[in-house]
């Protein structure tokens, strides 16, 4: 047993600890709630169609012996893309979906990668692809990577829409990718800043408005 003193002691460095990352979330939250920005445009609607044509090309090409196919979704920034993906493939294909946290409402990336929502499907000798919004560090793919691997799938082929491959801090193989961005934080198409912004039908940079 602990001395009385002692107890009170951890408690009470428990308790500032507690407080300190309450003021630190909140101090996040106004700043994002405060921070007023406009959208530019960085890639067109009918850039992003051209371009997933070129890449259901390649992709049906790919896996035109595929014994089964299924494509999973990194959500919640690649529901669009998936959606517009999966029609142009014209092989028999599943889809399933997962759920890895990334950035909060942050934005910047955390090394930290949890999976909030798994498959429902078996990928034992199945052929994956798997789609991903923005690729930036690498690190979220990198994790994903490594706990389907050890489920051994027949394959596992990565398509990112974006590719930021000048902020990679892990390599990443990515067999087809959209189009490579420079490091600005970009919405649309699916994805969001602090939620927002995913159902404009084009990728634009967030632009801090004074
Ligand atoms: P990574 O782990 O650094 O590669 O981060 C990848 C994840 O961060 C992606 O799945 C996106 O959800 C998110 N992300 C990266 N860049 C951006 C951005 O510019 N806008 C919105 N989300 C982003
Ligand atoms: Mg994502």
């Amino acid at each position: 047993m602990l001395p009385k003193k002692n107890v009170v002691k951890i408690k009470s460095f428990f308790v500032i600890i507690n407080l300190t990352l309450n003021v630190v979330n909140i101090y996040y939250i106004v700043l994002v709630m405060t921070f007023k920005y406009e959208v530019e445009i960085l890639i067109q609607e009918n850039e992003i169609k051209e371009r997933i044509e070129s890449l259901s090309n390649e992709i049906n090409y790919f896996y035109k012996n595929s014994k089964k196919l299924l494509v999973v979704g990194l959500l919640r920034g690649s529901f669009v893309f998936i959606a517009d993906l999966a029609r142009t493939i014209k092989i028999p294909v599943e889809i399933d979906f997962m759920t890895v946290s990334s950035y909060g409402n942050a934005m910047s990336s955390s090394q930290n990668v949890r999976i909030l929502s798994d498959l429902n499907t078996d990928i034992k000798n199945v052929d994956v692809l798997l789609v991903e919004d923005i690729v930036d560090t690498g690190h979220t793919l990198n994790q994903v990577i490594k706990l389907l691997n050890g489920r051994k799938p027949n394959s596992l082929e990565i398509c990112c829409l974006l590719n930021k491959s000048s902020r990679r801090e892990t390599e990443i193989n990515l067999k087809w990718s959209g189009f490579d961005i420079p490091d600005e934080f970009v919405v649309g198409y699916g994805i969001d800043y602090a939620q927002n912004n995913r159902n404009l039908p084009y990728i634009g940079k967030v632009v801090r408005k004074n």
